[in-house]
């Protein structure tokens, strides 16, 4: 008996000291396994052994006992997938960060046995199905990350046992169902994003917050009070979601509270004027709700406010001229209200002021005479639909940075003063129409040469209208109508191209577009004529005037981006000067694991700095060669950002770079890295050495011998149309097709470029005066005027103007072709003017060979049909690819 004990004993004590050898080697086994798992080849191969898994990247063990446990694990951004369960093995995980992989399927409920785990990021993957409810066992839990997913579901009442919770971020899912009072209870909770799900339900009371954001969801009720009780809000949103109740007094309590958004809700009551208290105030935004009552003077106490955004309430009485305290005031928008009285002349002290728009309310006084004055920096006037009486005073000519000035539909007299032509900026619309306005046209308007929109109707302006108008290039939208206009319409493409209804209702005005023939000795012989050779041109030219007109909304686009490229630019310089150290490198990966050695990101950013590096310039984008100190060069490609997508959408940007870093095509340049630093991103690609198809055809510096070089121009012609195939293929449409972004490399082999541009700048996030962004001047097809739309069409038409480059060796405009015919126009009017396609094709080619001439004459004729103006009429890509390619083998 004794013996049997005394050998059970044995038994169970050698069991027991293989548990104790398993169990510490535990983390090991996990970890080669999980190596296997999930392929992280920053871990290496299996021959790496697993003895030293403490020293693999992203891990970090506690060696404090003699065991070695896994404390740590970063496996951020390295493309993972595959089965995570493993990973609840680890039981001394403390901090466990996945965020930015290709992880799907369900969380494992398994994590939930993680008891130490303090930090969980899963962020940014694809992760389905519901939050586990086993998430609520984790005590000690600080910081859990599962924003960015496809998450379902409503949030677990389980997660009420997250005690330790500070940090809570479930945004950008499907999440459903309300946000239960539990959440409350968490009272160490500082950060809470849910925003973008479908959550319904009241917003429940909690206390301690520093940051909440909820918007883009079906909220409804009041706004709590008790998010204000601790007095350390300082980021709160909640647009975009049907909240009713009115903004609690207790905001006061918030004075570091800087962005308080809440428009699109059904807010009621008036602003309370503990708002004065809220000291750091910088962004207010209370647009679209139902809010009344005065604007409060304590607004003035908030000394940062940046913003003030009251559109569109039932807000009433007078400015308070205090807010012309605001010097950090750049933008105060209170249309769509019913204030009344004057525009105080104090508001018109705040230097930074760029947007003023009072419109659509009742504003009865007169337009301040020092306008502008103390204002250098106001791009938009908006005073449109008020009653505002008086002059327009001479002084509007000091607005010299004016990019839209809209007066319609006030009671505005007394003439149009010829300063308004010293608005040289004025882009987006000139409306002085439903005024009381007398007097001629002024001839200066003709200065006005980028205004794309003007509209003087309902006036009583009388006299010609002067031929100086021909000056006002970028017109595309006119309105003389209903005035007492006289004599003849001046023969101006954007004139007569008007519906006739931009004239009528002026008993004196004669010519087209109104049918009515002036009674004039030169009249009626050539009107005909006339009519017809305008006609031509209005076509020929309609593309061109759109061009510029893109052209101002990209210009505009830049501008709003030269603050922060004179910073870098002094950046640069104190660099270079060698007092400063680079800006710090925010984020930044490389793609192509063999070459992450290789590339420096200080390096990388350094070098983008230096003017002396920058190899080309586009519409988007500028390129810079970068050689790293381990000897590679690339090309670095910095963006250029609009409204700071880059600092707010860094991480979907980096989403789709990884996404176009996969997609591989022998004719596409996908990036190969990124760098982001400040609100700068570079993108990091292969070094081409032959720059790009617009250097190859245009730059005579760079190739001082013409070389009949037909054959490779076909090829090249190939590889670009079978790239551009490719992108359609998989949806994605190019902003900007054009020869400056076809990329040569050592082999003269094409690669379309710049296809980044098409998922990182989203045009719908710009103003309204720079949504149309749409590739380079030249290139825009004719339909873009009625659409405002980049298209597989489009693209088509802009690649024919690459071909037709490719075929006549000429620039897609040049002032050669003649006033307002670009290349597309000059071909496809060359057989009116009984030209041979010899005049057209570049004839150092064309003269080689019968057979080179008979390649190009077909290649000509897809061009031509590629550059169509009707866009159904033009091939598809693919097509386009499968014709030059029989063309090739001709
Ligand atoms: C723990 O020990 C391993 C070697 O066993 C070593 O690679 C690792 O750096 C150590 N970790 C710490 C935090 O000291
Ligand atoms: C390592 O683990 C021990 C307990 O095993 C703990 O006391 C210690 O704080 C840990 N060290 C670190 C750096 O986390
Ligand atoms: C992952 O592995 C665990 C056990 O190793 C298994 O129970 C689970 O079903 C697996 N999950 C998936 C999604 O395959
Ligand atoms: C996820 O949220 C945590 C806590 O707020 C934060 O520290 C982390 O940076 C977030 N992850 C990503 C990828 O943004
Ligand atoms: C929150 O905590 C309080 C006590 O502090 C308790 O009465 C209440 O039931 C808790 N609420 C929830 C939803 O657990
Ligand atoms: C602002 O705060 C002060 C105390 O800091 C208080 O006396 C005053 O009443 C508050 N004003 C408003 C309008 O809440
Ligand atoms: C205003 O903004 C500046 C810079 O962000 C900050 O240092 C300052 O504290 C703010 N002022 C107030 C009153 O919060
Ligand atoms: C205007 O804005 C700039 C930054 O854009 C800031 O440095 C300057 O202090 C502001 N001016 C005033 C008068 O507040
Ligand atoms: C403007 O309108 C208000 C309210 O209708 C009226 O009291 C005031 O006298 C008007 N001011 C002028 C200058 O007409």
């Amino acid at each position: 008996m004794g013996f049997v004990n005394w050998g059970l004993l044995l038994v169970f004590g050698v069991l027991w000291g293989a548990l104790v050898v398993v169990s510490k080697q535990d983390d090991g086994l996990v970890m080669v396994a999980l190596r296997r798992e999930l392929v992280v080849s920053v871990w290496g191969g299996d021959a790496n052994g697993d003895s030293n898994y403490c020293s693999w990247d992203g891990v970090l063990c506690n060696n404090s006992s003699s065991i070695s446990v896994v404390e740590k694990l970063s496996l951020s951004h390295q493309q993972l997938r595959g089965n995570l369960s493993l990973i609840s093995e680890l039981k001394g995980l403390k901090w466990l960060d996945l965020s930015m992989n290709k992880f799907e399927g369900s969380i494992p409920p398994s994590f939930g046995s993680l008891s130490e785990l303090e930090f969980l990021d899963l962020s940014l993957n694809k992760f389905g199905n519901s939050i586990p409810l086993e998430f609520g066992s984790l005590k000690n839990l600080r910081s859990l990350n599962l924003s960015n997913n496809f998450l379902e579901g409503s949030i677990p009442a389980e997660l009420m046992g997250l005690e330790s919770l500070e940090e809570l971020q479930i945004s950008e899912n499907n999440l459903v169902g309300s946000i239960s009072s539990w959440i409350g209870n968490l009272t160490k909770l500082r950060v809470f994003t849910a925003y973008e799900n479908l959550l319904t339900g009241r917003i429940p009371n909690m206390y301690q917050l520093q940051l909440l954001n909820l918007h883009s969801n079906q909220l409804e009720g009041p706004i709590p009070e008790s998010i204000f009780s601790s007095g350390k809000l300082q980021v709160l949103v909640l647009t975009m979601n049907k909240l009713s109740g009115s903004l609690p007094l207790s905001v006061g309590n918030c004075k570091g509270l800087s962005n308080l958004r809440i428009g699109d809700n059904k807010l009621v009551g008036s602003i309370p004027k503990s708002i004065g208290n809220v000291s750091g105030l910088t962004y207010f935004e209370v647009e679209n709700n139902h809010l009344s009552g005065e604007i409060v003077p304590e607004f003035a106490q908030c000394s940062n406010l940046t913003l003030l955004n009251l559109a569109y309430n039932g807000f009433t009485g007078t400015i308070p001229s205090e807010l012309g305290e605001l010097m950090n005031l750049q933008e105060f928008i209170l249309s769509g209200n019913s204030l009344f009285g004057d525009i105080p002349n104090s508001l018109l002290r705040s230097k930074n002021l760029s947007k003023l728009d009072l419109s659509n309310n009742r504003f009865n006084g007169t337009i301040p005479k020092d306008l502008c004055a103390n204002t250098p920096r106001l791009q938009f006037l908006l005073l449109g639909q008020n009653s505002i009486k008086g002059d327009i005073p001479l002084e509007i000519g000091n607005c010299a940075k004016l990019l839209e000035l809209q007066l319609g539909g006030n009671y505005l007299t007394g003439n149009i003063p010829p300063e308004i032509g010293q608005i040289k900026n004025l882009q987006v619309s000139l409306n002085l129409s439903f005024n009381h306005l007398h007097g001629p046209l002024p001839s200066e308007l003709g200065k006005l040469d980028k205004l794309v929109s003007l509209d003087f109707s309902n006036n009583q302006l009388s006299g010609d209208i002067p031929s100086a108008v021909k000056g006002m290039m970028s017109l595309i939208e006119v309105n003389f109508s209903n005035n007492l206009l006289t004599g003849r319409i001046p023969i101006f493409v954007p004139l007569q191209k008007s519906p006739k209804s931009s004239f009528t209702g002026n008993k004196g005005l004669c010519g087209e577009p109104l049918n009515i023939s002036c009674e004039n000795p030169f009249g009626s012989g050539d009107e005909v004529d006339h009519h017809k050779v305008s006609y031509k041109i209005i076509l020929v030219v309609l593309g061109s005037g759109l061009s510029v007109f893109v052209m101002v909304a990209v210009v505009v686009f830049l501008f709003m981006m030269r603050e922060r490229q004179e910073k870098s630019a002094k950046a640069a310089k104190i660099i270079e000067d060698g007092i400063a150290e680079p800006p710090l490198v925010i984020a930044g990966n490389v793609f192509v694991e063999n070459l992450k050695q290789a590339i420096d990101f200080d390096a990388v950013v350094k070098q983008s700095l230096k003017d002396s590096n920058k190899t080309s310039c586009g519409t988007f984008s500028a390129i810079y060669k970068a050689v790293m100190p381990s000897g590679l060069i690339l090309f670095v490609k910095r963006l250029r950002s609009m409204d700071r997508t880059v600092t707010y959408h860094q991480n979907k940007m980096i989403r789709e770079l990884e996404r176009l870093g996969k997609l591989c095509h022998d004719h596409l340049m996908t990036p190969i890295g990124f760098v982001i630093y400040e609100d700068v991103a570079l993108l990091l690609h292969h070094y081409l050495p032959n720059g790009t198809l617009a250097q190859y055809l245009h730059d005579s510096t760079t190739k001082p011998e013409f070389e009949p070089d037909w054959r490779r121009r076909l090829s090249i012609a190939i590889g670009a149309a079978d790239g551009l195939s490719f992108l359609h293929h998989v949806a994605t449409i190019h902003l900007d097709v054009a020869s400056g972004n076809v990329f040569l490399d050592a082999n003269f082999k094409p690669l379309v470029g710049e296809i980044e541009i098409s998922k990182l700048i989203d045009p719908s996030r710009g103003a309204a005066s720079i949504s149309a962004v749409a590739g380079s001047f030249g290139y825009i097809p004719p339909e873009y005027a009625y659409t405002m739309q980049v298209t597989a069409p489009g693209n088509v038409y802009s690649y024919g103007v690459v071909l037709l480059e490719i075929l006549t060796t000429r620039l897609p405009v040049d002032e050669a072709f003649g006033e307002g015919i670009d290349l597309v126009k000059w071909v496809h009017g060359a057989p009116k003017r009984g030209e041979t396609p010899e005049q057209i094709l570049d004839a150092r080619l064309s003269t080689v060979s019968f057979a080179w001439r008979k390649q190009m004459l077909a290649v000509l004729k897809v061009a031509l049909i590629c550059t169509d103006s009707t866009p159904a009429k033009r091939p598809k890509m693919k097509k386009v690819v499968e014709m030059l390619k029989e063309i090739n083998q001709s």
